[in-house]
């Protein structure tokens, strides 16, 4: 059996009255590509927040990588890699700048560090801009350096959310090929979206609304079993709809 990255049960999180994530059970094994596919509000971030021992579970519990969430906080985040919502990149530092603040922030030192940077500098095409500040990178280019940040450090399984949110559809779909590169080499990706056809790219797919996974599988039976003969389009609107949800990109 391949062993499970993440595996969770009834991971639950309320803000007050509100329940963000709700029961929410989760099973990755190690080298998927795992979408979370959800409208903004959905609990996407929260969720990924409660995998990376960053916020307490209200109730059930859960592993990443064999670690207890609760417990093992600081063994989870050395391991993960993280490409947040809102890139952490430091706008006045150079993009070689960035990469040597990320890996030194992961204990990268000396000859290593150099290497590493100067191979994913190769990697996400940034060579020729190594010292352009951070700031000053069009969308697309950021985001390839918050993810050669978020994986300086080889992570085995890397969180990426909503890494191509307003990106355009050639960068994106470039942005695809590194994952696949990455997962490739046997890294574990767990990545949200709310671009419907993006899910179509992962190995596996998990429908999130209003806190609740409505549906994971593979994109395929995901279609066969909620589709009605047509895409995954079809599908989340059927979920969404059989639950009285707002459809994504109706109200942003
Ligand atoms: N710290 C917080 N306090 C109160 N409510 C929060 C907090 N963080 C998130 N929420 C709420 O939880 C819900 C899910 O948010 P989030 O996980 O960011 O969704 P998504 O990433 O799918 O857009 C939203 O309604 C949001 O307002
Ligand atoms: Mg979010």
């Amino acid at each position: 059996m391949t062993p499970l990255a993440i595996a969770t049960r009834d991971l639950t999180r309320r803000f007050g009255d509100f329940t963000a994530v709700d029961r929410v059970s989760l099973a990755v094994e190690a080298g998927t590509v795992m979408g979370l596919l959800g409208p903004n509000g959905a609990g996407k971030t929260t969720l990924i927040r409660l995998l990376l021992g960053l916020l307490t579970p209200t109730a059930g519990e859960g592993q990443v990588l064999g670690h207890d969430l609760v417990r093992e906080p600081e063994a989870i985040r050395r391991k993960c890699g993280y490409m947040s919502q809102r890139f952490s990149l430091y706008g006045d530092l150079t993009v070689a700048e960035n990469l040597t603040f990320f890996g030194q922030v992961y204990g990268l030192t000396g000859p290593a560090l150099a290497e590493r940077r100067e191979e994913l500098l190769a990697w996400a095409g940034l060579g020729d801009l190594r010292h352009t500040p951070a700031g000053q990178l069009p969308g697309g280019l950021r985001q390839r350096l918050a993810f050669a940040c978020a994986i300086l450090h080889r992570p085995a399984l890397l969180f990426l959310d909503e890494p191509t949110a307003g990106v355009d559809p050639v960068s994106r779909r470039r942005f695809w090929d590194r994952i696949y590169s990455l997962a490739d080499q046997g890294t574990t990706v767990l990545v949200t979206t709310h671009y419907l056809e993006e899910a179509e790219y992962c190995d596996r797919v998990g429908i999130l609304l209003s806190g609740r996974l409505v549906a994971t599988g593979t994109p395929a039976d995901l279609r066969r079993e909620y589709g009605e003969g047509g895409g995954l389009d079809r599908v989340f609107l059927n979920l969404a709809q059989g639950r009285g949800e707002r459809v994504p990109g109706s109200g942003e």
